[in-house]
């Protein structure tokens, strides 16, 4: 492939591909020693036109430890502002001739549009309610660091499931790997289309937990609910919110997860995002591995004309 847009575009074999490399990568990270080799002599552009924390520098992190030359465009700062359109603003960048743009944007679909107009590889960083496919990687590395494997495991994905492209991401990764993939939340934060994804879904997080191995919570996406249904945060914690009752019914030894970024006591206690079974920080670090493994990947097949 040339870009990474979706996990849909990628066999179970990618996947587990790009998720053995990644192991690689977090024994590299871990020592003092960077490689700096893999992306030496490239360019790599970060462009997002939606806020980040973990994604923008884990994918600055990572193409440092490879080598590259990493730029963050500050569309905040940028002609953006000015009236300059996406695929303006893409053109511009593609002029400078980078080999790697990283775009984050809220309209789904946008990050495939511009990857057909520029020349070097594109990975989607997550566009509107559509994919955000290293999340879902990382995610899947640190359930088989800690279960083994992915397939056959019980993942309940909890709470704002229409806004999230994390989950969409997930779903569709963890069925490519044969894992039991539930869904858990309130109609009204459900897509309609949910049962033919191949999950099964719950409307209370008491039936959705049952024997879980993974409980996997979403933040509450309140910034794309426009003129649409929003649940009280205290009523919304009282029903979808993990506190210890809740996570009781899943199995003893579950994984806690979160993608970030955490409301804590909205969608998950503070005392669970902290506590044992929590494996939230872990996800961070898991993320500069396979974004390393991402971009030496789809360099790797550019060069080899795949
Ligand atoms: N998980 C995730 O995408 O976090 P950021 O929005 O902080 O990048």
């Amino acid at each position: 492939h040339r870009h990474l847009l979706g996990i849909a575009d990628l066999s179970p074999q990618e996947i587990e591909g790009l998720i053995d490399l990644a192991e690689a990568k977090v024994a590299v990270s871990r020592t003092r020693e960077k490689e700096k080799t893999a992306l030496r002599g490239r360019t790599q552009i970060n462009l997002f036109f939606e806020a980040s924390t973990r994604t923008q520098s884990s994918f600055e992190l990572a193409g440092k430890r490879l080598g590259a030359d990493v730029m963050n465009m500050s569309v905040g700062n940028s002609s953006v502002k000015k009236g300059e359109t996406l695929i303006d603003t893409a053109m511009t960048l593609n002029a400078m001739q980078p080999d790697i743009l990283v775009v984050r944007h809220h309209a789904a679909g946008a990050v495939a549009l511009l990857a057909r107009k520029v020349d070097c590889s594109v990975v989607n960083a997550g566009d509107g309610a559509h994919e955000h496919p290293t999340q879902a990687l990382l995610d899947a590395l640190t359930m088989r660091r800690h279960k083994g494997r992915v397939a056959r495991l019980t993942v309940a994905i909890c709470g704002d499931i229409l806004h999230s492209r994390v989950a969409r991401s997930n779903i569709l990764l963890l069925n490519a790997l044969g894992a039991r993939v539930r869904a858990i939340g309130p109609s009204t934060l459900l897509p309609s289309g949910i049962a033919s994804m191949g999950v099964e879904v719950f409307r209370r997080m008491e039936d959705g937990l049952k024997g879980a191995d993974v409980v996997m919570m979403l933040r509450l996406q309140r910034e794309r609910m426009e003129g649409s249904f929003v649940p009280s945060v205290r009523e919304y914690f009282r029903y979808y919110g993990l506190d210890a009752a809740k996570l009781s019914h899943a199995k003893p030894d579950a994984l806690v997860m979160h993608p970030g970024p955490m409301n804590r006591g909205v969608e998950i206690a503070s005392d669970i995002a902290d506590g044992p079974q929590s494996v939230i920080e872990e996800q961070v670090e898991m993320g500069v591995a396979v974004r390393m493994a991402v971009m030496e990947t789809l360099l790797a097949e550019r060069e080899a004309g795949r």
